[in-house]
């Protein structure tokens, strides 16, 4: 399905969220510090691309399931590696990454307890995880809106410019399917990560989620 809609991704990305999803990963991206960053399902490689405007020349490296996303990504950001592996099985050694993100990526990954297991395993003790992440917003009137525009407008702009029929239908539905920000916290401490806590992003369209590994 990303393969699928990989070429028209980034510009659906702007448009259907006005350009917000950029502060968003920028947010996301000020939380961390160091000189080695992991970005997991890394798709285009937008998150990857603030670390290296934040940061300017540090080790980055890609990963994702979808060879065609790397291929945009390698496109667009020189000197960073991109490798194609699972979240849930990352070839890299322990202890390697001060900062490790994952944007709009830990919904789609099936199993999450060993993504986070993962995640820990690969960072510097002191390193930070960082997910970036839809969710539910905590307004009501707010969420109504927001129901309707991500169950009807969203999938019918998604499907006209990406000719994609089931890839903006899959969003709303894998939101509403993911765990509340409480359960997220508490998956991140039983993994062992210290230091949990999230923030709402736009009246809680997104959360950021940050832990340390000890
Ligand atoms: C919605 S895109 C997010 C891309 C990017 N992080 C961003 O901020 O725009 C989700 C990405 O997760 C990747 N993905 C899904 N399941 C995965 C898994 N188990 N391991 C690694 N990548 C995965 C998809 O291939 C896709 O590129």
């Amino acid at each position: 399905m990303f393969s699928n809609i990989s070429p028209t991704y980034d510009f659906l990305n702007r448009l259907l969220s006005f350009n917000i999803d950029k502060v968003w990963r920028k947010r996301a991206v000020s939380l961390l510090k160091g000189n080695f960053f992991l970005d997991v399902a890394t798709g285009t490689g937008d998150v990857l691309l603030e670390v290296k405007k934040k940061f300017g020349s540090v080790e980055l490296t890609g990963v994702d399931l979808s060879l065609d996303m790397l291929k945009i990504a390698n496109k667009k950001i020189k000197d960073s590696s991109f490798v194609c592996a699972p979240a849930e099985r990352l070839p890299f050694k322990d202890n390697s990454f001060d900062g490790v993100t994952i944007a709009f990526g830990l919904r789609n990954v099936v199993d999450r307890v060993s993504a986070l297991f993962e995640f820990k395993r690969v960072l510097k003790s002191g390193g930070k995880l960082v997910i970036l992440e839809f969710n539910r917003p905590v307004n009501r009137f707010f969420g109504m809106l927001y129901g309707f525009y991500s169950f009807t407008f969203m999938p019918f702009v998604g499907r006209l410019i990406s000719k994609d029929k089931a890839a903006y239908t899959y969003l709303p539905k894998s939101i509403r399917r993911f765990p509340d920000v409480e359960f997220l916290r508490s998956m991140m401490e039983s993994v062992g990560f210290k230091d949990v806590y999230y923030q709402p992003l736009t009246f809680g369209v997104s959360f950021i989620h940050c832990g340390k590994k000890p």
